[in-house]
C-alpha cells in the first residue's frame, strides 16, 4: 500500500472508531444538560451523552496510540485522536442541525447522519495540521454512506433495530 494512503487509514480508522462506539451507551447524560435552544427545541437531544463522547475519545485514541506504535510514526496517535475527537463534535454539530431543523432525535436526515462525523474529522486534521487528500476523503464517505445504509437496512430486516436507517 503506497504511504499516502497508509497514512490517511491510519489517521482516519480512529475517527470510524470514534463516531461507532457511542452506540454501545444505552443511556448517559445529555451534553446539553436537557436545555432547549431559541426555538423551543433541545439544543442536542437525548443522543449526544457525555458517556458517548467519553467512550469515542478513549476508543479512538487508543487506537491511534495502537496504530502509531505498528507503524512507528508517532504522529498518528496525535492526529488520529485530533480526528476522533473532531468526529465526535462534528456528530453533535450534526445533532445541532437536525433539532434547528426540527428533526428529532433518532429520525433521519439523510447524508448529514451519515458524513457529519467525516466533515468534522476532516476539519479537525485539517486544522491540526494534516490536510488529507481530497479523491481519499470523497472515497471513505461514499464507503461510509454504502455500509452505514447497509448495515442499518440488514439490522432492521433481521429485527435488531426498529427502523430501517
Ligand atoms: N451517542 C451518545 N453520545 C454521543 C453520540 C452518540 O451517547 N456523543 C449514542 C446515543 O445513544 C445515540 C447513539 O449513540 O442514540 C447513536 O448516535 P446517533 O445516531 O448519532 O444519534 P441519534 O440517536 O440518531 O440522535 P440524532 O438525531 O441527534 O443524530
Ligand atoms: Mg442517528
Amino acid at each position: 500500500m503506497n504511504a499516502t494512503l497508509l497514512l490517511f487509514l491510519s489517521i482516519y480508522i480512529p475517527a470510524l472508531v470514534a463516531n461507532g462506539s457511542p452506540t454501545l451507551i444505552r443511556k448517559g447524560h445529555p451534553v446539553d444538560l436537557g436545555a432547549k435552544f431559541l426555538d423551543g427545541r433541545r439544543i442536542l437531544g437525548d443522543g449526544k451523552t457525555f458517556e458517548g463522547f467519553t467512550l469515542g475519545v478513549l476508543y479512538a485514541t487508543s487506537v491511534a496510540l495502537t496504530l502509531a506504535n505498528l507503524l512507528g510514526e508517532p504522529l498518528i496517535a496525535y492526529y488520529g485522536a485530533v480526528a476522533g475527537v473532531g468526529a465526535l463534535l462534528g456528530d453533535m454539530t450534526g445533532s445541532f442541525v437536525k433539532r434547528r431543523l426540527g428533526v428529532e432525535r433518532g429520525e433521519p436526515l439523510p447524508l448529514l447522519d451519515q458524513l457529519d462525523f467525516l466533515l468534522g474529522a476532516y476539519l479537525a486534521t485539517s486544522a491540526a495540521g494534516y490536510t488529507p487528500p481530497l479523491h481519499y476523503a470523497a472515497a471513505l464517505a461514499v464507503i461510509v454512506y454504502v455500509l452505514h445504509r447497509a448495515t442499518n437496512i440488514a439490522a432492521y430486516k433481521l429485527g435488531i433495530k426498529p427502523v430501517p436507517w
